[in-house]
């Protein structure tokens, strides 16, 4: 027997079955080696001790290597790899992605902007001027409860309860005629459930021109709402009353079979609030609006409860 002819034999193999074949030759019950300790027997008892335990280092060096061989092979299989695919995509980090608010903002301004409607923005924190005065919402006024106001220390500023300041601000600033929209945070002290907020959101609209009238109102939220909510959807206009508007409208939409949800207050500008801003009422008409955004949201993702958009509850979130 040759122990480096075993060895090389050993050696050889490429994979698992052919190592066990050469294992079961050699060290099986039947292997060269076993059968060779059994023929021992016939020996003297001298040369049974010696000649059997180089037999049995024999073998157990043999075993070693072959279990050794195991291991190499069955690491070279599928498994192991010890070498780095640098071209492997990583793992992919997790994503973020805009909060359906967000969408639905950026949605309702592309809309507007594409019908010729700029974008701007104002602050949170208000004046009582810009919030109520300018909107010829006076001090006193019974129309003041219509906002339960969160006022901030002092009494002099507050948290805006609508966008509707920004019209004051923007005609102060700006020569007619003109379009806007004007997205954002509003705060009220109110109540919530399933359709109020503390916090939520609007979009104003504004737009003055020489002759503009309550069919250009209807044209454009018809055009927006077409575009923002297909076919599908029901409007109806109620009258109603705003301070700053003459005639006044709330708006409700439905989609088919569901209950009429109230989505925005508009109505043809006031003269008074003209008159604050320094323009003509006898020259310059206008119409304004006020949409809730979370409503619109609400109608859009079939969503019951107002509450979910700020609840932080990632299985909501995600589904955007
Ligand atoms: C106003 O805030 C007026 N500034 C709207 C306006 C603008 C009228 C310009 C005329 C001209 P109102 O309080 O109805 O109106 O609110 C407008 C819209 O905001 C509502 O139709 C509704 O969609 C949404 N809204 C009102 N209160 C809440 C609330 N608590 N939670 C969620 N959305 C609300």
């Amino acid at each position: 027997m040759n122990k480096e002819a075993i060895l090389e034999e050993i050696n050889q193999t490429k994979n698992l079955s052919s190592l066990n074949e050469v294992c079961d030759k050699y060290l099986g019950r039947q292997g060269e080696l076993t059968e060779l300790l059994r023929s021992l027997k016939n020996l003297s008892q001298e040369e049974k001790a010696s000649q059997g335990k180089e037999i049995n280092i024999l073998k157990k060096e043999l075993e070693e290597i072959v279990n050794q061989k195991k291991e190499e092979l069955s690491q070279n299989g599928e498994e192991k790899k010890d070498w780095i695919d640098v071209t492997a995509p990583g793992p992919k980090p997790a994503e973020g992605h805009l909060h359906p608010i967000t969408i639905v903002q950026r949605q309702i301004e592309d809309i507007f902007q594409s019908m010729g409607f700029s974008v701007v923005y104002g602050p949170e924190v208000e004046t009582e001027h810009y919030n109520f005065d300018a909107l010829n919402v006076p001090k006193d006024h019974p129309a003041r409860d219509m906002w339960d106001t969160f006022w901030l220390k002092g009494l002099k500023n507050l948290l805006r309860t609508h966008t509707s300041p920004m019209q004051a601000r923007y005609m102060e600033k700006n020569n007619p005629p003109l379009r806007i929209i004007v997205p954002g945070k509003v705060f009220r002290h109110e109540a919530t459930d399933a359709s109020h907020e503390a916090q939520f959101n609007q979009v104003e609209g504004l737009m003055v021109g020489k002759d503009i009238s309550v069919a250009n109102f209807q044209a454009i939220i018809e055009e927006f709402l077409k575009r923002f909510f297909g076919p599908e959807i029901e409007m109806r206009l109620r009258p109603s009353y705003f301070p700053f508007t003459e005639p006044s409208f709330e708006i409700d939409m439905r989609r088919k079979g569901r209950s009429w949800l109230e989505i925005m207050g508009a109505g043809m500008v006031h003269p008074n609030v003209f008159e604050a801003v320094k323009y003509n009422p006898k020259e310059w008409q206008g119409f304004a609006f006020g949409m809730g955004i979370d409503r619109l949201a609400m109608l859009k993702y079939n969503i019951g409860d107002i509450r979910l958009f700020n609840s932080g509850d990632l299985r909501f979130i995600k589904q955007f």
